[in-house]
């Protein structure tokens, strides 16, 4: 059993704030991911769990023991960091056997952990080399060997695949998502890269300036973002965030964003009476504005200021009374920069948030 508890850590840095009061749970063999911008605290956070930095106030908890003042090395956890660190005079055999020496193993069960391992991870045929006759993804991969053949319960990992090239971090990220489910080990794997995060985890944090914003599903998180450091942090092309004000149509709670009345599902309606907001940001998703869709919309009208096309999808800018909006669109579609432009929502797809607390209002 090695669920990981973070129980009320807060990690201070003489008067800045690396993590503040996080508690959260992860689950025994689950890949959990930590996601946030740079400097919001999770390296502090992976280093408080293998040990390597002290929290100030808190306990970490794995499987059914407080490790908080148990030693780094018997806390049966193993950490790939960014920057892999390989001995470059070593081979690589020596460089994954070299933790199995220093804790006496066997020559015999070394042989046999190394072999198992750089087949699992297919870099059976590299042994001999040293790591400056290897590519960064190989480099990567004993790296990752060297995590593997200590069997921990915990694999640490901080943005291991930072460092490799876009085509190699695809391949990369679904062996990783293979070996975990080989392993059966509790995984806690730190990136800021939001895809990596979506595609990898199937729960993540995100955190900002050390404190816990959300935890959940990545769907979850996209779908109903809790409030508007997630609504723009989490989706590429952001979340549409525009100004708006509750309004009143025909005695039925809506809001006024952009210029123009837009209608709310009964349940959001309700929810916005009773949270008494007065100013508010209204959230859109580029996927969800389109040339028209079906009644009732919300229609926006304004020009176009910017086409980008992605081959399979074009993402457009439209000035609508000051503000911006991003849609994406058809790649048949033709738009043409400069052009009068009609981008339509319907109401379910329209999230609110208050402006002043920046939480989500609504289901
Ligand atoms: N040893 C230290 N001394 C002082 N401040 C530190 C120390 N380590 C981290 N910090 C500060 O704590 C905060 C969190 O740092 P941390 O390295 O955990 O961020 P991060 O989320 O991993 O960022 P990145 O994505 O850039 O790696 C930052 O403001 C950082 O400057
Ligand atoms: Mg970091």
């Amino acid at each position: 059993m090695a669920r990981v508890f973070f129980e009320g850590i807060t990690k201070r840095f003489g008067d800045v704030y690396a993590v503040r009061d996080l508690t959260l749970e992860v689950q025994d063999e689950e890949f959990f991911v930590l996601l946030g911008p740079s400097g919001c605290g999770k390296t502090t956070a992976l280093r408080i769990v293998a040990g390597l930095e002290e929290p100030s106030e808190g306990d970490i908890h794995i499987g059914d023991r407080v490790v908080t003042e148990v030693p780094a090395k018997d806390r049966d956890l193993a950490m790939v960091f960014q920057n892999y660190a390989l001995y470059p005079h070593m081979s690589v055999y020596d460089n994954i056997a070299f933790g199995l020496r220093m804790r006496k193993h066997s020559k015999d069960e070394i042989d046999r952990l190394v072999r198992d391992a750089v087949a699992t991870l297919g870099i059976a045929e590299l042994l001999k080399r040293k790591p400056g006759q290897l590519s960064g993804g190989q480099r990567q991969r004993v790296a990752l060997g060297r995590a593997i053949v200590r069997r921990p319960q915990v694999f640490l990992m901080d943005e291991p695949l930072s460092n490799l090239d876009s085509k190699m971090r695809v391949q990369m990220r679904s062996e990783l998502i293979r070996l975990h489910r080989e392993l059966g080990a509790t995984f806690i794997y730190v990136t800021h890269d939001q895809v990596e995060a979506m595609t990898m985890g199937a729960r993540l944090a995100v955190l900002n300036e050390g404190r816990l914003q959300q935890v959940g599903t990545p769907q979850d998180v996209y779908d109903r973002p809790e409030n508007l450091f997630v609504a723009a942090f989490i989706g590429s092309p952001a979340m549409n965030l525009l100004d708006a004000e509750p309004a009143q149509v025909d005695g039925k709670a809506c809001v006024r964003a952009g210029g123009v009345d837009v209608a709310l599902p009964d349940a959001l309606a309700k929810q916005l009476e009773a949270s008494g907001a007065s100013s508010l940001v209204m959230g859109v998703r580029p996927e969800h504005l389109d040339l028209s869709v079906k009644e009732p919309a919300v229609t926006f009208e304004g020009k176009v200021d910017l086409v980008e096309s992605l081959g399979s999808e074009q993402h457009i800018t439209v000035a609508i009374n000051g503000n911006s909006l991003i849609a994406r669109i058809a790649a048949s579609e033709k738009i043409e920069h400069g052009a009068s432009f009609q981008l339509a929502v319907a109401p379910q797809h329209v999230q609110l948030f208050n402006a002043s607390t920046k939480e989500r209002i609504g289901p």
